[in-house]
């Protein structure tokens, strides 16, 4: 009789199935055992190359000891008190700092989240007390996280199926993405038609006078990298003020130097009402924040906004050591490099490989497309599931994204060393040899 033999890994994937429910996703097949620098071990103690950084979080890699031993400081000093209850340092630091780093304007104010899905959340509530105002627009393609308003706001219909009714009050306009809507158009007559197509909007869709907020993402994370065109982000800006709706940039994903900045709203010289902010921000503690004009930030009723866990003493503490030890080791520089590197050797893929259609993203963020050879605009989602898989194999750790679930998106961590990152990329290149003839 032959006998099975049941890795460790597929062992606790097995658990996970009876405990857990289909609804929590899985990206990848891998488990995690524990994690260092670019490198996560699974339950075999086999080493993987990380390039999704749990979905943009481990920007430092993992466990950094700078913010290992701030967490245990804290820990050992205070875990929780509620700062509804009893006002702590950590969550008053962290704000001072995030209001220098991030100023929007004269005055600036900070509340504390646990998840990018409560700083959107947080981030409605306070745009629509702060304007009188119901209405709320959003973009196709986005994604905003699974509470019931960010799901709401989010476009990819596969991340709602059967969650309704969603909130009410919320309007879309397509996402100005040259790539998927340019219509054989110049780059410049395109973004002219999507700056057009907003009057247009503001005038059939809903009125301009009860829209609170406008809300998007610079580069769309979960929609595929898509980034939105410079001259479109400054007259939005620019619409916005005019008509005292309020900008709100959602960084979640873009924040804290991901994309060669530590906004992504500064490489187009605009500054937000209000903004949010997570995952990369805790170094894997989860936290994030709402940013904002003080004015608006402060039009609040008190009790309107908060919650028992917001700004947790220890993921504080951890926000603080993250944010030290990007600023002394200049992350977004780090990020910019990156960026070149993996762009580089991305496009030089894409002369060889016409499954590649494009190769788009801002700084380290980056993703390419899979499309049909014969047709650079139609997703070959059957392509990327087996470059993915190859990969997986070989202990890649690499992502997916859009809405077609055809593209791999790198969000590797910042610190890895170039030699490293040409090893994951050689990986996909084989990968890419590997699978596409039958593609
Ligand atoms: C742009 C953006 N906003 C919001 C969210 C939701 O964040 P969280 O998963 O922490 O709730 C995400 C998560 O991927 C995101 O990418």
């Amino acid at each position: 009789m032959t006998k099975t033999i049941v890795s460790n890994a597929q062992a606790l994937l097995a658990r996970r199935n009876k405990v857990v429910p289909k609804g929590v996703g899985i990206f990848a097949p891998t488990t995690a055992q524990s994690g260092s620098g670019p490198i996560l071990t699974d339950l075999d103690g086999e080493e993987w190359i990380d390039f999704g950084s749990g979905i943009g979080v481990t920007a430092l890699g993992h466990c950094p000891p700078t913010v290992v031993r701030a967490i245990q400081q804290q820990a050992e000093k205070l875990i929780h008190a509620c700062f509804h209850v009893s006002t702590y340092e950590p969550y008053v630091a962290l704000c001072e700092k995030l209001i220098q780093l991030f100023p929007h304007g004269d005055a600036t104010k900070v509340m504390l989240t646990n998840t990018g899905a409560e700083a959107i959340e947080n981030a409605i509530k306070i745009a629509r007390q702060a304007t009188g105002r119901p209405a709320i627009i959003c973009y196709t393609e986005a994604f905003h996280g699974r509470s019931m308003m960010a799901m709401t706001l989010t476009s990819k219909i596969s991340y709602k199926i059967g969650c309704g009714p969603f909130a009410p009050e919320v309007y879309r306009l397509p996402f100005p993405n040259y790539y998927y809507y340019g219509d054989g158009l110049t780059e410049s007559a395109f973004i002219e038609r999507e700056i057009q197509r907003l009057d247009i909007f503001l005038n059939s869709h809903v009125d301009p006078h009860s829209v609170a907020a406008i809300v998007i993402e610079p580069v769309q994370g979960e929609g595929g990298f898509n980034v939105v065109p410079k001259a479109y982000l400054q007259a939005l800006r620019k619409k916005c003020t005019e008509l005292g709706i309020l900008l709100i940039i959602d960084e979640v994903q873009t924040g804290f130097g991901r994309t060669g900045k530590w906004a992504a709203y500064q490489h187009y010289d605009v500054v937000p009402d209000i903004s949010t902010w997570a995952k990369a921000m805790g170094g894997g503690l989860p936290i994030g924040c709402v940013i904002g004009k003080a004015e608006i930030m402060d039009a609040t009723t008190p009790g309107t906004l908060g919650g028992t866990y917001l700004g947790n003493p220890v993921c504080c503490a951890a926000a603080l050591a993250t944010i030290e030890y990007m600023e002394s080791i200049n992350l977004p520089a780090k990020a910019q490099t990156i960026g070149q590197i993996l762009r580089r050797r991305l496009k030089s893929m894409q002369v060889r490989f016409p499954q590649i259609g494009d190769v788009r993203g801002l700084g380290a963020m980056l993703a390419i497309e899979l499309v049909r050879p014969e047709d650079s605009k139609k997703p070959n989602p059957e392509l990327c599931t087996e470059i993915l898989e190859a990969c997986w194999k070989r202990n890649l750790l690499i992502l997916p994204a859009g809405m077609h679930k055809n593209i791999i998106r790198f969000l590797v961590p910042l610190i890895i060393e170039e030699e490293l990152l040409q090893k994951g990329l050689d990986i996909l290149e084989d990968a890419f040899e590997q699978v596409c003839s039958a593609y």
